[in-house]
């Protein structure tokens, strides 16, 4: 069975995907994570991201493998350097690459084969699965969603004001959503959830009891 999780950033999808998988026995993937290590990767070679064509090349020249919820890139751990500002801004940027997102496509649907999977992304409900059994798009006001990515940045010691995090998330939002491949949007047979009032294990519990009614 597959599982898709969409939504924008900062909607807890990634939480809820990881809380989802374990407590069904699945398996998780992070696509997000993998747009991540592209951007990472074109930081490192000093790619420059107006350059369609050497960015496309990037993903076939990198080794992505995830174990035990980290992601190892040519054999180092990078979890934590993805998550920083520049790399979180380059990522958008880096998603929009029609050749970056065919070869990554193929590694989530090579990940799914064979395995239960609970998939979070932007495009897993509309496009990588889009036949996936259960589908749930996430949603948050965008002040929750600036405020928790404030929390995450806090803990790694950076500290960005709430306003600086709104303007970057709708410049990020406005790009993932007019893309013209695989835009972000919910799937027509997706289930959507506001997380705004909820904790992230409430809305795991909520959706682990929607995909048992569905084993069942
Ligand atoms: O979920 P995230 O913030 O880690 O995603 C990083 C970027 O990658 C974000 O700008 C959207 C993009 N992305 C995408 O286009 N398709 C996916 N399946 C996952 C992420």
């Amino acid at each position: 069975m597959i599982v898709t999780i969409d939504g924008p950033a900062g909607t807890g999808k990634s939480t809820v995907a990881r809380i989802l998988a374990s407590r069904l026995g699945f398996e998780f993937l992070n696509t997000g994570a993998m747009y991540r290590a592209v951007a990472f990767a074109c930081l490192q070679q000093g790619i420059d991201l107006n350059n369609a064509q050497a960015v496309g090349h990037v993903p076939s020249s990198l080794e992505i493998v995830f174990a035990n919820n980290r992601l190892i890139l040519n054999g180092h751990d990078v979890t934590e350097e993805i998550r920083g500002q520049q790399v979180t801004q380059m990522a958008s940027q880096v998603a929009a690459n029609e050749l970056v997102r065919q070869r990554l496509v193929e590694l989530q649907r090579a990940a799914a084969r064979g395995v239960n999977l609970v998939t979070e992304g932007r495009d897993q409900g509309t496009v990588v699965f889009d036949k996936a059994e259960c589908k749930f798009f996430l949603t948050a006001s965008a002040e929750e969603r600036a405020r928790r990515r404030q929390r995450e940045l806090l803990e790694k010691g950076e500290e960005v004001s709430l306003e600086e995090l709104l303007i970057q998330q709708e410049l990020r939002d406005e790009r993932d959503e007019t893309r013209a491949c695989s835009p972000l949007k919910p799937a027509e047979d997706a289930v959507i959830i506001d997380t705004t009032p909820m904790s992230l294990e409430d809305v795991a519990a909520y959706l682990e009891n929607l995909v048992r009614k569905r084993i069942d």
